[in-house]
C-alpha cells in the first residue's frame, strides 16, 4: 500500500515521504522512503509500542512523538499536509494507498489457488483495509481471474476500540467515535475511523458480521496462533482469530469452504503484550545430572 502512494507521490513531484499511524504504517513508510530516497517524517502517539518506534528511526525517517490519541495525529497531519503539502501517505495520498491495499486481496486469491473464500475475518483500525479486501475480490471476479462467489466479509475490532464492530452488532449505521480507546491491540486504537461507514457497508452488503472481542480473548488468540500454527501475531493481527472464534461459536462462521484470518502485524513488535504471561526459562546448571532432575519434574511432554 505504501509502495503505491511513494509511486504516486513521485510521480506527483512530492519530495518528502510522511505518515499518521499508530505504529506499523510508520515502518512501511519510513522502510519504503529509504529505498526511494525521500526524507521521511512519521507522527504517532506517545504511546505507541518502543519496538514501532525503533523499527522506524532505524530507516533514519525522523519520529515525532504526540501527545494525545490517533485521532488528534490524524486531525495534525491534514493541516501539516495542508501547510506544506507533503505526501501523508494515509492522509493526502489516502487514495493511492487504498488501492495498494487491494494486494492484500489479490494475495488471498492467489493462495487459495486462484479462487475466493467463503469467509475471511480482517482487522480493523480506520476501516480501509476491509474495504480494499473487498474490492480487490470484486475486481478478479469481473476480470474472471476467479470463479464468482460473494466472500462473506467480517470485520474485528478489540473490544476497548470498536466504533465500526460496533455499527454491524448493534444494526445502526450511525458512528459513535470512541473518544478514549483502551486497547491492548493498540495498532486498532483508532477511535473515529475515517472508512467507518464504508467498511461497514462491505460488511453488511457481504452478508458478513463484526466481533469484538476483549484483551483477554486476544491474549490467548495470540498464544493459539502461535501453539498451533508457528505464527507470532501481534494483538491488532490476533484480534482476527479472537475474532474468528467468537463468530464460529455464534454460528456465524461454518465449515463451509475456505475461512481466511489476516494477520496483520508481526509479534516481536509488541513484545509487552505478552510480558509476565508466558513461562520463564528453567534455569540449570551444565551437568546432565542437573537436567535429568529437570525432565523428572518441569519439563512435559518429551519422554
Ligand atoms: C495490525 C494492523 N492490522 C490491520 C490494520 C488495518 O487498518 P485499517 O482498518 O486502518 O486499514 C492496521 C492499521 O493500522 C494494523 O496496524
Amino acid at each position: 500500500m505504501v509502495a503505491v502512494a511513494l509511486s504516486k507521490a513521485r510521480e506527483l513531484g512530492i519530495g518528502v515521504a510522511a505518515c499518521a499511524s499508530t505504529g506499523n504504517l510508520a515502518n512501511a513508510t519510513a522502510a519504503l522512503a529509504a529505498a526511494a530516497g525521500m526524507p521521511c517524517l512519521v507522527l504517532m502517539p506517545d504511546d505507541v509500542e518502543p519496538a514501532k518506534v525503533m523499527a522506524t528511526s532505524v530507516y533514519g525517517a525522523q519520529v515525532v512523538a504526540v501527545r494525545g490519541t490517533y485521532d488528534d495525529v490524524n486531525r495534525l497531519c491534514s493541516e501539516i499536509s495542508d501547510r506544506h503539502g507533503w505526501g501523508f501517505v494515509n492522509v493526502n495520498l489516502r487514495p493511492y494507498y487504498g488501492e495498494g491495499s487491494k494486494s492484500v486481496g489479490y494475495e488471498i486469491a492467489e493462495q487459495l489457488g486462484w479462487r475466493l473464500p467463503a469467509h475471511v475475518v480482517v482487522p480493523m483500525a480506520g476501516g480501509s483495509l476491509l474495504t480494499k479486501v473487498a474490492k480487490a475480490f470484486a475486481e478478479l471476479s469481473d476480470l474472471e481471474l476467479v470463479a464468482r462467489a460473494q466472500p462473506r466479509l467480517h470485520g474485528a475490532q478489540p473490544a476497548g476500540c470498536a466504533p465500526i464492530a460496533a455499527m454491524v452488532i448493534e444494526g445502526r449505521d450511525t458512528l459513535i467515535p470512541v473518544a478514549r480507546p483502551r486497547t491492548i491491540a493498540r495498532s486498532l486504537a483508532v477511535g473515529d475511523p475515517g472508512d467507518g461507514h464504508y467498511a461497514r457497508q462491505a460488511i453488511v452488503a457481504s452478508g458478513g458480521h463484526a466481533a469484538a472481542p476483549d484483551d483477554e480473548e486476544i491474549i490467548a488468540a495470540v498464544r493459539l496462533l502461535a501453539e498451533t500454527e508457528g505464527i507470532f501475531a501481534e494483538p491488532g493481527a490476533a484480534v482476527s482469530v479472537a475474532a474468528l472464534r467468537r463468530l464460529v461459536a455464534q454460528g456465524r462462521i461454518d465449515g463451509e469452504g475456505p475461512v481466511v484470518a489476516c494477520i496483520t502485524g508481526q509479534g516481536l513488535k509488541t513484545a509487552d503484550a505478552l510480558a509476565g504471561r508466558l513461562p520463564a526459562p528453567a534455569l540449570i546448571e551444565p551437568r546432565l545430572a542437573a537436567f535429568e532432575g529437570l525432565l523428572a519434574g518441569a519439563l512435559r511432554g518429551l519422554v
